[in-house]
Parts: structure tokens; sequence; C-alpha cells
């Protein structure tokens, strides 16, 4: 199981401090190497990367240029810088960038060249409740997918984040039995190889217990309860217990 903690827009480097207790915990043998990758801001992905030297806690930004190459783009950050600080993955398509005008095409783009750049992919897809309520997750889903991997061929360094927009933020999460059959609709679109498939919206230590249950997942997407070492850590305990 993976475990990445999206920090979104928090944090500062007197949240450094917090990670030690997670440091340990990550060193416990129940816990397989590279399992649990922190993205925080990009102001953090140099300090947290110094400080996760000696442990086998992953690191990865929360979003990227499409452009691979140096230009001028103020404000923006490419794969290419954020492999060379020191992140190994990078979060793409998030709904909150889809909400800001990110395109599938754009999104598309950005998998390209964080993939050329040597990263790994946490490519976020979900529908919105609109879209639920007017049974449309399928279609919106299949559609995010297909012009978000378009012509990418080798997509074993891409982990999907199926997180329902609905779910992000409002402590509301799918039902077992919506979550396993959106999980499976996903696999099955990889037929000849298995992808990994993460959900993300609400994780918290208590609904742990009930999405653990969902035994197609292949790990979690946290957003709020990352930001606290204590409800992250309990979060993969529970997971394992
Ligand atoms: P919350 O866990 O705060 O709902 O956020 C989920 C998310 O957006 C992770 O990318």
């Amino acid at each position: 199981m993976y475990f990445v903690a999206n920090w979104k827009m928090y944090g500062s480097l007197s949240s450094l401090n917090s990670l030690n207790k997670v440091i340990k915990f990550s060193k416990s043998k129940d816990i397989k190497k590279g399992r649990l990758i922190y993205c925080p801001p990009f102001t953090l992905i140099d300090a947290f990367s110094k400080k996760f030297k000696n442990c086998q806690i992953g690191i990865g930004g929360q979003n990227c240029h499409e452009d691979d190459d140096y230009g001028p783009y103020t404000g923006s950050i490419n794969s290419r810088m954020l492999k060379n600080i020191g992140a190994q993955f990078v979060i793409i398509g998030h709904s909150e960038n889809r909400a800001e005008g990110e395109t599938d095409k754009v999104i598309n783009l950005k998998i390209k060249s964080a993939l050329k750049s040597k990263l790994k992919v946490i490519f976020c897809i979900g529908e919105t409740l609109k879209e639920k309520k007017q049974k449309k997750t399928k279609s919106t889903l299949s559609k995010q997918i297909h012009f978000g991997l378009k012509n990418i061929k080798n997509k074993a360094n891409i982990f999907i984040a199926y997180e329902p927009v609905w779910s992000i933020g409002s402590g509301v999460i799918p039902t077992h039995k919506d979550l396993f059959e959106t999980i499976k609709f996903i696999k099955n679109k990889f037929r000849d190889k298995p992808q990994r498939v993460l959900y993300g919206g609400s994780v918290n230590p208590k609904n742990i217990i009930n999405l653990k249950k969902v035994n197609n997942l292949d790990g979690f997407l946290v957003g709020g309860a990352s930001q606290s070492a204590k409800k992250f850590i309990d979060i993969v305990k529970k997971t394992y217990s």
C-alpha cells in the first residue's frame, strides 16, 4: 500500500519538526520502503528532501508546468526543476487545478513532461457532484483517463488517484460498494498491465477502518489529515492492523 500526503498550500519551515515522528515510524519493519510519500508545497521540497535524506520516504511536487525545458513562464516550475531539487513524484490533474482551468490536454502534456524528467506521476481523476448525480461518473473517468494518458505507452510510473471531487475536504466518502466498483472500472481500463490505483477524499484515521476493506485499492492520497503526523501515522497503522 502507498500513502501519499498532499499538503496543498499549507506548511512552513516550522512544520519540519513534525516530520521527526514520521521518520521514526518509517523505519519500523512493517513499513515497506518508499511507501510513504510527501508532497509539500514547492517552497518546502528542498528542506523535506534534506530531512528525509537517510530514510525511505518519497517526495513529490503538487503540480508542474507542461514544458520540461526552461522558459519565460513567470511563477511556474517544471518537472526538470522538481527532479533537480530532489523530488521523485509529482501530482498532476488535481481537481483543484482542473477547477482553475487545467484541461485534459494540458494534463496530458504535464504527464509526458514529468515522465521525461523521470518523475513518477500521481494522476488525479474524479467526478464532480453534478456528474455523480447525473450518473456520469464512468463517462467522466473514461474521458479523463483517455485524454490524460493519450499517446503514453509505458504507464509503469503512473499511479492513478481516484478523488471524487465531492469527497475532497467534505468528510463524505463513497460507499464501499461504489468505491470497489469504481476502482474495478478504472483498473479494467488497463487490461494489458495492472495499474496501481489510490483513493483520495476525506481519508482520516476513523474512516480508514472502512476504506481499507475496499480490497482492490493500492493506497491512499491524504489531504487535510496528512498535515498532522499523528493522524497520518494512524492512517497507515490502521490500514495494516
Ligand atoms: P482531503 O483529504 O483534505 O479531503 O483532500 C484530499 C485531496 O485532495 C488529496 O489530494
